[in-house]
């Protein structure tokens, strides 16, 4: 069964390399993933004044959330953590209090820099804040990708060794998803 999983990815631009790797992401996780991007660059700026009357984008972003089986975070790293854009987006969706579109959805992080540490600072941070707010993380495999001008080649992985590791990381997270959504055991 193909899990529904809504991406946020946290670069905005329009040619952004976290962006073209969640692309060629989703074609390798088929069918046990269908991986669709969720917008988050027109969400406003998180204030609370807001949440009396949410505004279009805050509620369409937190259906998407709600009616996925699970998220994935696409994270680029900026000054050594994850973006604002992304934390907007996070704040967004755990609001109003008791409205927490993030809680309990089974979760994952990968993401792309062109630094050599891969994400590693903003993935991180990014995993507490996931988890802060209910998200079920996975753990492995890790991916860190510090990306070279020609890995990604018309939305394909040309790397054979990375591609091998982001269809491990499918398969199990495919796994995740399936495991948390089975029914508790009563007794
Ligand atoms: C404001 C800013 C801060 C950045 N800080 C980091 C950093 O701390 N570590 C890193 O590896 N790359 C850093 N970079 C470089 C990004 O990895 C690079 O711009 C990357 O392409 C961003 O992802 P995107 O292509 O998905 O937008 C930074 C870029 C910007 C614009």
């Amino acid at each position: 069964m193909t899990a529904k999983v809504a991406v946020i990815v946290g670069s905005l631009r329009k040619d952004s390399v976290n962006r073209s790797f969640t692309q060629a992401l989703a074609k390798l996780a088929r069918p046990k993933l269908d991986l669709q991007i969720v917008e988050i660059g027109d969400l406003p700026l998180y204030n609370q004044d807001l949440e009396g009357d949410l505004p279009a984008p805050v509620v369409r972003f937190k259906q998407q959330i709600e009616s996925a089986d699970a998220v994935l975070f696409v994270t680029p790293e900026f000054n050594r953590s994850f973006s604002a854009a992304l934390k907007n987006a996070i704040e967004w969706g755990s609001r109003p209090w008791g409205k927490n579109s993030w809680a309990g959805k089974p979760g994952a992080i990968v993401g792309a820099t062109l630094g050599a540490v891969g994400t590693a600072a903003a993935q991180s941070q990014l995993r507490s804040v996931a988890s802060a707010v209910g998200v079920a993380l996975t753990a492995q495999p890790e991916v860190y990708l510090s990306y070279r001008e020609g890995l990604i080649v018309d939305g394909e992985i040309t790397d054979a060794s990375f591609a091998g590791l982001l269809e491990d990381f499918a398969a199990k997270f495919a796994d995740w998803i399936a495991r948390l959504r089975q029914p508790a055991l009563s007794f």
